[in-house]
């Protein structure tokens, strides 16, 4: 079983999400399929399919104009939330910090958080990604997850690009973070891979041991894109 989780980002309306439920609807998998879809979506009736955000606010209730917190999350049936996305990281200043006390307020309403991590071309350049990746995990993630967090490597340079590290790239890459997870008491936690996960690549990366899945983003868009990685692996 492998889980396979569509980042919408800001893309789609509530037809294109019903398209995609009905279409997801009849096949046969064992894996577990999830969809970070905006806002404005999370109310669809999504019958198996996993809906969740794609961010959250850190804190709890009060004047924070345009936030959505994770108990206003949780109440519309969504069972996930993205945090710490590199485009949050990017165009929204969000460090390790902030991605904590995000994850902490989705534990807190009882959604569980899909925590990105991953390095961007200057860091990779200057031979900091193995750092990076680990400092992302260990100050990302909070103190008490009672076991109930996801985490996703996602080099920031291959997102949206069409580029992918090599096979081995990705297993070190996995296997630092398993490792870590361990060494913080938290060894079964799933690790996705995701940056320019398409059909044709799938497989492949779910072989990579340590790889529990993919977080996809611009391939979960359409049914004729995103069914062939669901079905790429039992
Ligand atoms: P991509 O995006 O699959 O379009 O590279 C991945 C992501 O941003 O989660």
């Amino acid at each position: 079983m492998k889980i396979i989780a569509g980042n919408w980002k800001m893309n789609g309306t509530r037809n294109t999400l019903s398209e995609m439920i009905a279409a997801l609807e009849h096949i046969d998998t064992e894996n577990r399929v999830i969809l970070c879809v905006p806002y404005t979506m999370l109310c669809t009736n999504s019958g198996k399919i996993n809906i969740g955000a794609q961010d959250v606010s850190a804190h709890d209730h009060g004047a924070y104009t345009g936030e959505i917190s994770a108990k206003m999350i949780a109440e519309t049936g969504a069972k996930y939330v993205i945090v710490g996305h590199s485009e949050r990281r990017q165009y929204h200043n969000e460090t390790n910090a902030i991605v904590r006390a995000k994850a902490s307020a989705a534990l807190a309403s009882g959604l569980t958080p899909i925590i990105c991590v991953g390095e961007t071309m200057d860091e990779k350049q200057a031979g900091k990604t193995m750092e990076i990746i680990e400092s992302g995990v260990r100050e990302s993630v909070p103190d008490d997850t009672n076991g109930n967090i996801i985490i996703a490597y996602e080099p920031r340079w291959a997102i949206g690009a069409g580029l992918t590290p090599s096979a081995p790239e990705i297993a070190t890459a996995h296997e630092l973070i398993a490792n870590t997870l361990t060494d913080m008491g938290l060894a079964n936690t799933p690790i996705l891979y995701g940056a320019s996960v398409k059909g044709t690549n799938a497989a492949q990366i779910m072989s990579i041991p340590h790889v529990d899945g993919v977080l996809v983003g611009g391939a979960s868009l359409k049914p004729d894109d995103f069914i062939p990685i669901i079905t790429s692996t039992k």
